[in-house]
């Protein structure tokens, strides 16, 4: 069983796949994570986030086991990281390693940008998660605010839009709503509701 989990940044997805995967009893990949990590060992390594040979070298490197590094989460990554997932090479080069990610027993949650479309175009079930924008940023302000970050609402709101922008742009596995996935909006509702939402989505499309 495969559930794939694709939407914007702040929008909800990466806890609602941590809170389905639990549920089910599945493992889950958050593949933004693979993407922050090639920009944070490209940025160790001194390069640049738009030197393709050096980016596809540090995909083709990169040790999973690195993917629970707190400052992976910093928002000055998440950035870089989108920098880095326009290079063709290095999204060709993260591929095995999210679709091996995918095959697992009995199921696996994978959320990110392209799950639905190119990494598990055969997923069993597929959710975008949406949520408008300044609600978007007020998240995750909120949560960048309470790890002690010094922000300002309106930086991650400007911030948001730019990544969305670039990240839904891409000539590459662009950030897009797969053909059969199930829509699901966020605005209003707390994370508590929007599982329990989510999982009727799923259970609905699994016929149970
Ligand atoms: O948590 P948040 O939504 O802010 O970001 P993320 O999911 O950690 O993703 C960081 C960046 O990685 C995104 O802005 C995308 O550019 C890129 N990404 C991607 O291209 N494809 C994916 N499947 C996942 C992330």
């Amino acid at each position: 069983m495969i559930i794939a989990i694709d939407g914007p940044a702040a929008s909800g997805k990466g806890t609602l796949a941590r809170r389905i995967a639990a549920h089910f009893g599945y493992q889950c990949l958050d593949t933004g994570l693979l993407y922050r990590a090639v920009a944070r060992d490209l940025r160790a390594a001194g390069q640049p986030l738009d030197d393709v040979k050096a980016a596809e070298w540090a995909a083709k490197s990169l040790d999973p086991s690195t993917l629970d590094d707190h400052g992976l989460r910093d928002p000055g990554v998440g950035e870089a990281a989108s920098v880095v997932a326009k290079i063709p090479e290095v999204r060709a080069a993260l591929l095995a390693f999210q679709r091996d990610f995918a095959a697992q027993e009995p199921g696996a949650v994978l959320d990110g940008r392209d799950i639905g479309t190119v990494v598990c175009p055969d997923a069993d079930v597929k959710l975008f998660i949406n949520a408008n924008v300044e609600v978007r940023a007020r998240r995750r302000f909120e949560e960048l605010k309470s790890r002690g970050e010094p922000v300002t609402y309106e930086h991650v709101l400007d911030t948001i839009k730019a990544r969305d922008a670039r990240d839904a742009g891409r000539a590459d596995a662009p950030m897009t709503i797969a053909d059969d996935a199930l829509l699901l909006d966020t605005t209003d509702l707390a994370i508590e509701a929007a599982f329990d939402a989510a999982v009727g989505l799923i259970m609905r499309k699994i016929g149970r």
